[in-house]
């Protein structure tokens, strides 16, 4: 009856994964191009001879005006009443003046949202010297158009791009930690009830830090659009703006609902792991958790993982395919290579405290060939991203994004190091422990009667598990290092997906 219940529930979980990622793709796949300045009428510094009532700029994608929008300022910086039309959907745009424009310089400013949601912004400036006036751009020497060139400065919220850097920060750092956090626990945990509520906290916790970060994402978002002005970012009709932006709504929605479902459908449901993670002590239960009993949590693990597919410079790179298959392992071979470290680091930290045996040995050699992988993945998947991502290799030196990147690889580099030495130097110590372990199985197959075996092999093997004891200490000291590192690699990455363009 038991198996029965959760075949279905297993079914009903992949039959909601599959319509989440129907969904996905279908949206996904049909992802505009980044959008960028293409052209203007007159163009940027051009003298004219006549008056014009009309300024057209084309981008390269369709877009919408944001914040200040576009405005057209006069030598002397006053704004000019004007009306603004689109003949393509947001591609063209035509700003048509109250009044002709006659002799005189001019500039327009413009601040268009493009499908990724990262705003650009521009300015132009021209001049008018109608036949026979001698006003104009006679006239136009660098004082006089000093005005119109301080209404065309633009203020860079430089808080509000920090702000929005932080709840990326935070989004990435809660996405790994929950996502990652369940597949370490189905995979790698074995310990004791109280360290098991503990990493379920964890998880929790993770979805909660994502939810936060994004808000605080949506709330830079529209003080960016706002020039800086977070109280009108709060505004209802402003908040609303920014959400019916193309495509902006996707990862915010998943993001939340993914993090709620997460936290909602983890119920502590554990069940007693293989003999092999029997501690020595024969009173003792080493227990997993089993989260193939929660499917609401999987599947709001799913759609925090595909999220990523709907910001940063992903959403705007082709091919299509490539981009989203990396993106999605990427993100996940991240996750658990940074979770496993975390929950390493947690459980073995809470034995040193509490004085209880380290008895690394089971979940060190499980995380082990996960991490491997992990690391493979994450390479491959990254190189396949930053190819697509960047036009040029030099980009990898003569752009921030591209030595961000390096920078990036360079720390991953130092962890991988590390993880090899506990591969090749801790884990033989580890395994020497556990292949007693592994006999003990195989004398006796029953769980019931594995307390029993683990109680006999305890003193069968002490001197050994006194090594595998002295590994796991140095493990314990080693992936709290590597968890370090990767925290950087987590601000580094904000950093990235932050920035607007490869510039
Ligand atoms: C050799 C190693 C790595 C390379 C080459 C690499 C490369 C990249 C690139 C090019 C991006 C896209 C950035 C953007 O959208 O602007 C990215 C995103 C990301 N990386 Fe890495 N990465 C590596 C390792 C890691 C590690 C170890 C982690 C985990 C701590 C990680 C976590 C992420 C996350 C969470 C994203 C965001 C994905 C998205 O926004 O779609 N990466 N990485």
């Amino acid at each position: 009856m038991a198996t029965t219940r959760l075949l279905a529930k297993l079914r009903a979980t992949v039959v909601g994964f599959s319509i989440l990622i129907i969904l996905t793709v279908a949206h996904v796949g049909a992802a505009k191009a980044h959008l960028d300045f293409e052209s203007s009428s007159p163009s940027n510094k051009a003298e004219l001879n006549k008056s014009i009532k009309k300024i057209t700029l084309t981008f390269t994608n369709p877009g919408q005006p944001v914040g200040s929008g576009i405005v057209l300022y006069d030598q002397d910086g006053n704004q000019r009443t004007t009306q603004l039309s689109t003949p393509d959907s947001g591609q063209t745009w035509v700003v048509e003046a109250d009044e002709r424009l006659r002799s005189g310089a001019y500039g327009v400013k413009w601040k268009v949202a493009a499908p990724d949601s990262h705003p650009k912004s521009g300015k132009l400036t021209f001049s008018i010297v109608e036949a026979g006036t001698s006003s104009g751009p006679a006239d136009s020497s660098p004082t006089s158009t000093a005005q119109l060139e301080e209404a065309l400065t633009e203020v860079v919220p430089v808080a509000a791009q920090w702000v929005r850097w932080l709840g990326l920060a935070f989004v990435i750092t809660g996405c790994l930690t929950s996502v990652g956090g369940l597949i370490i626990l189905v995979f790698v945990i074995a310990g004791r009830p109280p360290e098991l509520r503990r990493l379920l906290n964890t998880v929790r916790l993770g979805a909660a830090v994502v939810i936060g970060g994004t808000l605080i994402q949506v709330w830079a978002d529209s003080s960016l659009r706002q020039e800086g002005d977070w109280f009108a970012a709060i505004r209802t009709g402003n908040v609303l703006e920014i959400l019916g932006q193309d495509g902006y709504v996707w990862p915010i929605a998943l993001r939340l609902v993914g993090a709620v479902l997460l936290i909602a459908g983890l119920a502590m449901k554990t069940r007693v792991a293989p003999s092999v993670a029997q501690p020595r002590e024969s009173s003792e239960t080493f227990e997993a958790v089993d989260v193939a009993r929660s499917p609401l949590a999987l599947v709001g693990a799913v759609g925090l993982l595909i999220s990523f597919l709907f910001d940063g410079h992903t959403v705007t790179t082709t091919p299509r395919w490539l981009v989203m298959v990396s993106d999605v392992s990427h993100v996940l071979a991240a996750a658990t290579w940074t979770a496993g470290l975390l929950f390493l680091t947690i459980v073995l930290f809470q034995r040193k405290t509490s004085k209880q045996r380290y008895d690394g040995s089971y979940m060190a050699i499980r995380f082990s060939s996960l991490a491997s992988l992990s690391v493979a993945l994450v390479g491959l998947s990254g190189a396949a991203m930053a190819w697509v991502i960047l036009e040029y290799p030099s980009q990898l030196w003569t752009t921030s994004w591209g030595q961000l990147l390096v920078l990036k690889v360079l720390l991953v580099t130092v962890v991988s190091a590390m993880g090899t030495y506990n591969h090749f130097r801790l884990l033989p110590l580890l395994k020497s422990d556990i292949h007693v372990d592994l006999s003990s199985r195989s004398m006796d197959a029953n769980p019931s009667k594995t307390s029993d075996a683990g109680g006999l092999l305890s003193v069968a093997t002490v001197d050994v598990g006194k090594d595998a004891e002295i590994a796991s200490q140095r493990l314990l000291r080693t992936v709290a290092f590597e968890l370090v590192i990767l925290v950087v690699v987590v601000a580094v990455t904000a950093l990235l997906v932050n920035a607007a363009t490869v510039t």
